[in-house]
């Protein structure tokens, strides 16, 4: 019998922007890792749309659909005009409800040296449901704007589930839910009471305890170690994990999963960052980290926690280090860095 693991289909989207620099860097490592992924590639965002004339096509839905696993290149989305976000079309697509974002001090130097904190985010409903519209009053199309959040009772105790069980799984002691059900009584007041009774049935394992958005906000800056797992809605999550992002040395560094029943999709917290695009600036560090979730989550934890080792170290000395983080690397030489240390 051959010891040679069974190849894993894998859905591949390089992405917008930085996305085929970080794709490319990310791709190497696995290489030189042995991987056992065969990449089916596809284009989605601003590439495919300018190319196919259609942001999200057919094809790559259906490959996904096959596969029921993909890594992801940020995707840019049109401010204020334009197609709906391809990101937010996909997690619907495969009903991928958990996005999960861990937030980790990497860098001995860093500001926050014990952030060691899992943000989930329920990823299907809230705001980002697109039912918003603008009321024309005389000439001005704009005169007025209507967002309408929605969030399910049922997505509420998925969602709720799914941490639970993630906190038991992974040694976590607290859950710290966060809502705004002072003002959005009914949207986050419905998220907030479903997590609660969910979190009866984990009393004594899981410690539950809630905070408002803005106090978590602020207590992230003063205090993150305080956090164990963070759970919370779409926007907050979005929001929130963007600041931890900051508190651990910036988007560079944060990955994320996005967890459904029938597939999984990988990608970075970041956006294709438009400003640095094409200059062999960006550090895929986040990419990398979530190609490494990606492993585990194939039961590859002995690969995942190699590639994991060689991002630290490298990011560990400020010789290998990529621009963001002061370090004189572009994205290619910080590729051969994280090889050299797998
Ligand atoms: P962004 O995350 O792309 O960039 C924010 C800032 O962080 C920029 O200054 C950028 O240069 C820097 N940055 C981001 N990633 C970096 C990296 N790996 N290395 C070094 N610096 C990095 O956010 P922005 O500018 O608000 O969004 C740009 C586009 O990305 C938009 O179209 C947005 O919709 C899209 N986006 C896509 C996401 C996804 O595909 N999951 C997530 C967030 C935004």
């Amino acid at each position: 019998m051959s010891n040679t693991p069974a190849r894993i289909p894998c859905t591949l989207f390089p992405g917008d922007g930085i996305g085929p620099e970080i794709t490319d860097a990310t791709l190497r490592v696995l290489d030189a890792l042995g991987a056992p992924f065969d990449w089916h590639e596809q284009t989605a965002g601003a590439g495919a749309a300018e190319k196919l004339g259609d942001p999200l096509p057919d094809a790559a839905i259906e490959d996904i659909r096959q596969t029921r696993l993909a890594l992801k290149g940020p995707l840019t989305t049109p401010v204020g005009s334009g197609y709906r976000s391809v990101n937010v079309r996909l997690r619907e697509a495969f009903q991928l409800y958990a996005n999960v974002r861990p937030g980790r001090s990497l860098l001995p130097d860093c500001k926050f040296h014990d952030v060691h904190l899992i943000l989930v985010r329920e990823n299907l409903g809230g705001f980002y449901v697109g039912v918003e519209h603008f009321i024309p009053i005389g000439d001005d199309p704009h005169a007025v704007a209507e967002a309408t959040g929605i969030l399910t009772r049922e997505n509420c105790r998925r969602i709720a589930e799914f941490t639970f069980e993630y906190a038991l799984k992974h040694g976590r002691r607290k859950v710290t839910v966060v809502h705004k059900a002072n003002i959005l009584k009914s949207l986050t007041g419905l998220f907030l009471e479903t997590v609660q009774d969910v979190g009866r049935a984990y009393e004594g394992r899981v410690l539950l305890e809630d905070r408002i958005v803005d106090n978590c906000a602020m207590q992230l800056v003063i205090n993150p170690a305080q956090f164990d797992m963070i759970l919370t809605t779409n926007m907050f999550g979005d929001i929130l994990s963007d600041e931890v992002a900051g508190l651990i040395g910036g988007l560079g560094l944060a990955p994320a999963a996005n967890i459904g029943k029938d597939a999984a999709i990988f990608e970075a917290v970041h956006g294709s960052a438009p400003d640095i695009a094409g200059q062999d600036k960006a550090n895929p560090t986040a990419l990398m980290l979530s190609a490494a979730l990606m492993l585990e989550h194939c039961d590859l934890h002995e690969a995942g926690g190699r590639m994991r080792n060689a991002i630290l170290a490298t990011i560990g000395n400020p010789a290998t280090r990529t621009g963001d983080l002061g370090g004189p690397l572009g994205t290619r030489a910080f590729a051969d860095a994280v090889i050299a240390q797998l």
